[in-house]
């Protein structure tokens, strides 16, 4: 089928070509909307999206045109700056940006580095997809997504960054303060994913009562920085998400899992790193985060 032609909706640049990004590019493509891919190589870029209900060839334009007004960027936490500076002399000056990735730290790096007229996002999303060959995205869990706006410029193109990601990744929510939503989301990955790479395991085996006190200590240690840092979240919130994400998922591996497993760079610094980061900045000790950083450490790829 090819891409139905559109006349009012704006050009959405997405970089990379991530399982998430693909995801988006192929739901927005056919939505409607001209999608590009910002690649670090150009090229003919086709790729097939398969979910329950379809399979489909989707044909992208060879190459990007600058400038981007509206640019998802959904890398790997630690690519992110690097993906930026790349980014940066592409933008238009009212472009809007997406980021959407596991762990915190970037928003602040990133925030410096736009004009004051470029809008900055975050996005969570649930939805789970995988790429079974480089040129095949699986949607193989549909979720959803919450976002929200990082700045004021992002506040004046809310609508059209609303309606693109509800087709992109919805059902879509904006949320008037973001925050929660991460640290809830940081709980999450600061439990499942060390731990399921540590232990080399699916997200479901942390269920088997072996690991219930690791998981229990790291939930206490995480609330106690959480709150310091102007959080309000329980102890029993966080242990009731963590069990329904471990529920849910139960027969995937985490992302570090797999990182760590086929010894790519993982989101370790962005998540756990994170936490103990801002632990100091607080003068919390958090032994149970601590220790599990350094295990990981050694056994990290760099
Ligand atoms: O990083 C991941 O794999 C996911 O964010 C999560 C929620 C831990 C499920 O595997």
């Amino acid at each position: 089928m090819a891409q139905p032609h559109s006349i009012e909706r704006p050009l959405w640049t997405v970089v990379g070509e991530g399982a998430i990004g693909l995801l988006a590019a192929a739901r927005l493509y056919r939505a409607g909307y001209p999608v590009q891919l910002h690649r670090r190589v150009n090229g003919p870029f086709q790729f097939v999206f398969q979910s329950a209900a379809v399979s489909q060839q989707i044909h992208l334009p060879h190459q990007a045109q600058p400038p981007y007004s509206y640019v998802l960027l959904p890398v790997k936490a630690y690519a992110v700056l690097d993906a930026l500076h790349q980014l940066l002399p592409l933008l238009a000056d009212n472009a809007q940006l997406v980021l959407s990735h596991n762990g915190m730290g970037t928003i602040e790096q990133v925030l410096p580095l736009l004009k004051p007229s470029q809008g900055l996002w975050f996005l969570s999303t649930s939805h789970g997809a995988f790429k079974s060959d480089d040129a095949t995205v699986v949607h193989s869990g549909m979720g959803q997504s919450v976002s929200g706006a990082l700045n004021q410029a992002a506040l004046a193109q809310q609508l059209e960054v609303e309606q693109a990601m509800q087709a992109a990744l919805g059902p879509f929510t904006v949320l008037e303060d973001i925050w929660p939503a991460l640290w809830l989301k940081l709980a999450v990955n600061a439990v499942i994913n060390p731990l399921t790479a540590l232990h080399q395991c699916k997200n479901g085996e942390l269920e088997n009562i072996k690991y219930a006190a690791a998981i229990r200590l790291l939930i206490e240690e995480f609330v106690l920085l959480a709150k310091a840092s102007g959080q309000e979240v329980s102890i029993e919130a966080i242990e009731q998400r963590v069990a329904l994400v471990i529920k849910q998922t139960a027969d995937n591996y985490s992302s570090m899992q797999q990182d760590f497993a086929k010894g790519r760079r993982s989101e370790l610094d962005y998540i756990t790193g994170f936490v103990l980061k801002q632990a100091e900045q607080h003068q919390l000790q958090l032994p149970a985060h601590q220790a599990i950083y350094q295990l990981l450490l050694q056994k990290s790829p760099r």
